[in-house]
């Protein structure tokens, strides 16, 4: 029997590629093992979003032939990139990393049990790079999937790609263009789901406002002109289907686009009681001149004015972003407009990314790329501000009650928290994993909070 280990870097959407990874593995028969050393196969599921990211995802890799090297009982192990740095870097990797048994990419995802199947067993094979340009792939319901997330919490991709131009990013370039799946595909999964005791269900995809909008034929909104749901399958149709299903569980949405929101979909998700008062909206800026040379397909005036649309329109909920700082072209009054942007709307949660600078982006061509000491101290001011913002939300949940749903003995997360990437309630470690409770806020420790 073939064993295979796997190494998952990168965000969700990479997550769920190695759910369906090893749905097809176990499918055909193979076991899985978390002792590298005893695997026959060790998969390398990488990320190569920034810069941080790449190193990480090299790291893991040079890690893997180092220690086949060291190791006699590894000598016959194969090594198989797959994920974002194999699609991206697919004419340059292989002459680059000769160590390496097969590069796959995203469209080989389904396909990696009889790939491996010809590679385990052949001693002097030649390297085979399999990644195709352009990826097409995008999953089902019944996509063979072994989840990797706790019993309790699951990621629904709904759709793939993304068509939007932000210059910084190299993303669409990985993942190919926009492709959603159907409302039907996404709603028999998420039954599914939550008959085998799913309690939260994260809709993801590069833009999930943009659900839906590639099947359109005829008059696809332009950016920031909202979205009219009766044109078709639209993120508010779905979220009013997702809502329907029976049972208690929160549904989560991340990763939405300011350019694609709408009045509609405003009013779909205050009227959806399921749908966690929480929503996942990357920013990026706020300074026209940035979102112009950004290219955000979108304006000041639509991000401050959609801001206060959400939240008179979804009473109580909690708005989490991203910025990015020292961008070529940031100037001082752009960087000041953006801290005071962050502590006029008191996000609930936020982050900030240190501008990457990405081989292949437009922004890589721009004039005016700033000294990382600025981009550093930028990005240190940007992140006390946001801390400031924490400390009154938190100081604000004193003495209130949240649901929360557990995660472990003694740690829970609020509706205003998504999992891996929010913050966490520390509760009664009597509390059981996996279900939901109500608590009473008595404290809070820098991001946390104590219940
Ligand atoms: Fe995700 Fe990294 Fe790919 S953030 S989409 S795994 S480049």
């Amino acid at each position: 029997m073939i064993k295979v280990g796997l190494v998952s870097l990168g965000c969700a959407k990479n997550l769920i590629d190695s759910e369906i990874m090893v749905g097809h593995l176990q499918q055909a028969g193979m076991t899985m093992t978390p002792e590298a050393e005893l695997a026959d196969v060790l998969i390398i599921n990488t990320c190569s979003f920034i810069d941080m990211a790449k190193k990480e995802s090299v790291g893991a890799i040079h890690e893997a032939v180092d220690a086949r090297e060291e190791s006699k009982k590894r000598k016959r192990q194969k090594i198989i990139v797959a994920g974002c740095l194999s699609q991206r870097f697919r004419e340059e990797l292989p002459a680059l990393m000769p160590e390496v048994d097969a590069f796959i990419g995203l469209d080989q995802i389904t396909q990696v049990a009889p790939i491996i199947q010809n590679l385990v067993g052949v001693r002097d094979h030649e390297q085979e790079n399999l990644v195709t340009k352009g990826p097409q792939y995008i999953p089902d319901y019944d996509t063979p999937r072994f989840r990797l997330t706790p019993k309790h919490f699951a990621y629904i991709k709904i759709a793939e790609g993304c068509n939007h131009p932000c210059s910084f990013c190299i993303i669409p370039k990985i993942r190919g263009r926009h492709r959603s799946r159907s409302q039907e595909s996404i709603v028999k999964e998420a039954r599914q789901l939550i008959e085998s005791g799913v309690k939260e269900i994260n809709l993801i995809s590069q833009d999930t406002t943009y659900f839906g909008m590639d099947k359109w034929e005829e008059d696809r909104p332009k950016p920031t002109s909202g979205v009219d749901s009766s044109k078709g399958e639209s993120l508010s149709t779905l979220i009013r289907e997702l809502n329907a299903i029976p049972g208690d569980f929160w549904i989560r949405l991340l990763y939405t686009h300011p350019a694609h929101w709408s009045d509609d979909l405003i009013a779909a998700i205050a009227e959806s009681p399921k749908v966690a008062r929480y929503i996942d909206m990357p920013l990026q800026h706020i300074s026209d001149n940035m979102l112009k040379l950004m290219r955000r397909e979108t304006d000041s005036a639509h991000i401050r004015g959609l801001l206060k649309r959400i939240r008179a329109g979804i009473p109580g909920i909690a708005i989490r972003t991203t910025f990015i700082v020292g961008f070529p072209g940031e100037t001082d009054a752009d960087f000041q407009e953006l801290v005071q942007f962050i502590e006029d709307e008191k996000f609930e949660r936020a982050g900030v990314f240190n501008y990457s600078r990405e081989e292949g982006t437009r922004a890589d061509k721009m004039e005016g790329h700033l000294h990382h000491m600025t981009r550093k101290s930028r990005y240190e001011k940007a992140m006390l501000a946001i801390q400031r913002n924490i400390e009154h939300v938190n100081q604000d949940l004193l003495g209130k009650t949240l649901r929360v749903l557990v995660e472990e003995p003694g740690v829970a997360r609020g509706e205003m928290d998504a999992p891996d990437i929010d913050t966490t309630v520390f509760v009664p470690k009597r509390l059981p994993a996996g279900q939901f409770a109500e608590v009473k806020i008595k404290d809070w420790r820098g991001y946390d909070l104590v219940a």
